[in-house]
């Protein structure tokens, strides 16, 4: 397949890409979409929906703006729910008061003939091994994927009359970074584990335009070679990447040299070759081979059993080969396409270390990030293919300002909706005011209490930026590990982020711009930190204890944070807690970690909220402006073990 291509790179041009023109892949022509005006006031509704493979989601585009958009895990509290998004689907709708005999276009993120004959080729290829990998996902494909169109129309109730478009999978990745990006003219990358064959490419945005001009093809695939760590280091892959990424610091990159001898070809456009012989994802079960194992001194390390130095060591070299490749392409994209700016998207652009990197080392002025970068941002970016591309619409976004509306696009709950459900459930809570609202809260995080926070539309993507979110102190020293071990219930080590007032990042860390996504890595200040005796011999927890700055419980072992800035027009009930925090303490800056447990989603609705706030040692709730404490709250009553009905991530 990859024969006759440059020694120096494996990407494909996408003109000459036979996959890409020759299928009968139910691309339609521009001028096969009507100019509808279903909704009766001139207006075009385009629903976008990414299903079957991980993060199903739904997202609603009405005449080129963002109406809504949601992940279906949220509501139905499956963890990455991979089922069609109907839950997604109708809370779109319901945003938008529309029903499905409304909408001009419903659009797939990918095109499943094109990713079912990946499916084929690829098992033809290396048969018989992977047989048994074929016969386990064909029912599922037979079922459902290859009849998308009957699929939809049941989750649609029959009620939607049009026909159906289908985007290609980074078609849909790029689309979803470029046109809410506040850039008229940028370049594109985009790279994941795998859409249909692409793994990775790159082109230009221009106004309403997309144009992916190259590249990368399974089974090379950055997503999948990081993926591979994250199986092999006893996480879960597609949902433990995170995890990896967090570890890094505590290890040393020694074996490096050994991935990129053994593992991987990077050439110098940053495309990577793997040597297939060390994976097995291709003909069976797992990630990585027996000879994987062998270069790494023994099998994968079991789930939930201890990390030792091998995977700290492993993840700083996974972390820091994917960051050297993500500089390298970056570099190449910007030779090739000379603009200085970057638009980022697939799974890959979730590694906010990678990204701090970029920004600083990068070649591009400017950098933006989708916030949704994984598959369920492709829900999104299909929708608006659909109308800057198809239709040909052009785009409302200025210079200034990109239009994904702070990523708040999910459903809210009003004050009448929390008081009904409080007092229908006989719960204890007290009305905040206006002019108190802040202070109370801001009040009990510089007491040290945790605070579940609920306000606003729930954001869309894996982060809480402050509308599902969990608070606490980030000055006090036993904020981390009261946050993982009492109220998260996950491993120790996973570092938490700070939300920090915009005008106020530069005081405490070295950044120069706005973070409202938190998307970025970058360090805190040296006046912040204190000065450290070497780390050697002790052990993770020894080491996680030690107070490295003034802000330690975000403070990452490396001295890095993974920051959200916030500004007062973006979520002013957040901006007004921290500011009325920093008037108590000094500190303009919050400990801000998602509101769940291990395992589970975000929370979604106030009943969510409340079942999370009891089953931890949360000590205070805020919905919307009402506040509970714990101490008033009735007894909870545990029916079973409520942590059985969580899968582990
Ligand atoms: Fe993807």
């Amino acid at each position: 397949m990859l024969a006759g291509k440059p020694q120096n790179s494996i990407l494909f041009r996408v003109s000459d890409d036979i996959a890409y023109n020759c299928l009968p892949v139910c691309r339609r022509s521009r001028a096969a979409i009507s100019q509808g005006d279903l909704d009766g006031y001139g207006r075009m509704n385009i629903l976008g929906i990414s299903a079957f493979y991980h993060d199903s989601a739904a997202a609603l585009v009405r005449d080129g703006e963002i109406v809504a958009a949601a992940q279906e895990e949220r509501f139905t509290r499956r963890k990455h729910d991979s089922s069609f998004p109907t839950n997604a689907v109708d809370s779109c709708l319901r945003a938008g008061g529309l029903t499905a005999e409304q909408l001009d276009h419903v659009v797939f993120y990918e095109k499943p003939l094109l990713k079912f004959e990946r499916l084929l080729e690829t098992y033809i290829a290396y048969a018989p091994r992977g047989f048994r990998q074929f016969l386990m996902s064909i029912p599922l494909w037979m079922r459902q994927k290859l009849h998308l169109p009957r699929e939809m129309d049941r989750a649609l109730q029959d009620k939607y009359a049009g026909r159906y478009v289908f985007t290609e999978h980074h078609e849909s990745h790029a689309a979803s970074a470029f046109f809410p990006s506040p850039f008229d003219e940028a370049a594109i990358l985009t790279f994941d584990a795998v859409g249909e064959w692409a793994t990775g490419s790159f082109g230009t945005g221009r106004g309403n335009r997309t144009e992916l001009t190259h590249t990368m093809h399974f089974p090379h695939s950055l997503g999948l070679l990081y993926s591979a760590f994250t199986y092999f280091t006893g996480f879960k892959v597609n949902s433990g990447e995170y995890k990896l990424m967090g570890l890094a610091p505590y290890g040393t990159p020694v074996y490096k040299d050994i991935i990129l001898k053994e593992l991987i070809d990077v050439k110098t456009d940053g495309s990577i070759r793997l040597n297939l012989s060390y994976f097995d994802f291709i003909g069976g079960l797992r990630m990585t081979s027996k000879r994987f194992e062998r270069l790494f001194g023994g099998p994968p390390r079991k789930p939930e059993t201890n990390i030792g130095q091998r995977e700290m060591d492993i993840a700083a070299s996974i972390q820091s080969v994917t960051e050297e490749i993500v500089l390298k392409m970056a570099n190449h994209v910007y030779k090739e396409t000379k603009l200085d700016r970057l638009c980022l998207a697939g799974g890959v652009a979730l590694n906010c270390v990678a990204n701090g990197r970029l920004l600083t080392e990068g070649p591009f002025n400017s950098i933006w990030i989708q916030p949704a970068a994984g598959d369920a941002g492709g829900a999104l970016g299909a929708a608006l293919s659909v109308w800057h591309r198809y239709l040909g619409k052009d785009r409302l976004s200025s210079e200034k300002k990109d239009s994904q509306q702070g990523s708040y696009l999910g459903p809210q709950y009003a004050n009448s909706h929390v008081k009904e459900f409080l007092q229908k459930k006989q719960y204890s809570y007290h009305q905040l005011e206006k002019n108190n609202r802040a202070s109370t809260i801001a009040g009990q995080i510089a007491d040290g209490k945790i605070v579940g926070y609920l306000a606003g539309r729930m954001e869309f993507g894996p982060r809480a930026l402050g509308a599902r979110s969990i608070l606490g102190d980030p000055r006090r020293e036993d904020t981390q590990s009261k946050m993982n071990l009492k109220i998260k219930y996950r491993e120790s080590f996973r570092p938490f982020a700070p939300t920090v007032l915009e005008e106020k990042a530069s005081e405490y860390f070295e950044i120069d711009r706005a973070s409202p996504y938190m998307l970025l890595v970058t360090n805190v200040r040296k006046e912040k930190c204190l000065s450290q005796s070497p780390h050697d011999g002790l052990s993770m927890l020894e080491r996680l204890k030690i107070k490295r700055s003034d802000i330690p419980a975000v403070t990452h072992l490396d001295y890095s944070a993974r920051i959200q800035t916030v500004n007062r027009n973006d979520k002013p009930d957040y901006y007004d807690v921290i500011a009325e925090f920093e008037r108590l303490t000094g500190c303009p800056l919050v400990v801000n970690t998602s509101f769940n447990v291990r395992g589970e989603p975000i929370v979604c609705t106030p009943e969510d909220a409340y079942r999370c706030f009891m089953r931890t040692e949360m000590d205070v709730l805020v919905m919307e402006d009402f506040i509970l404490y714990k101490e008033e709250q009735p007894l909870w009553e545990k029916t079973k073990e409520w942590r059985d009905e969580i899968i582990l991530d």
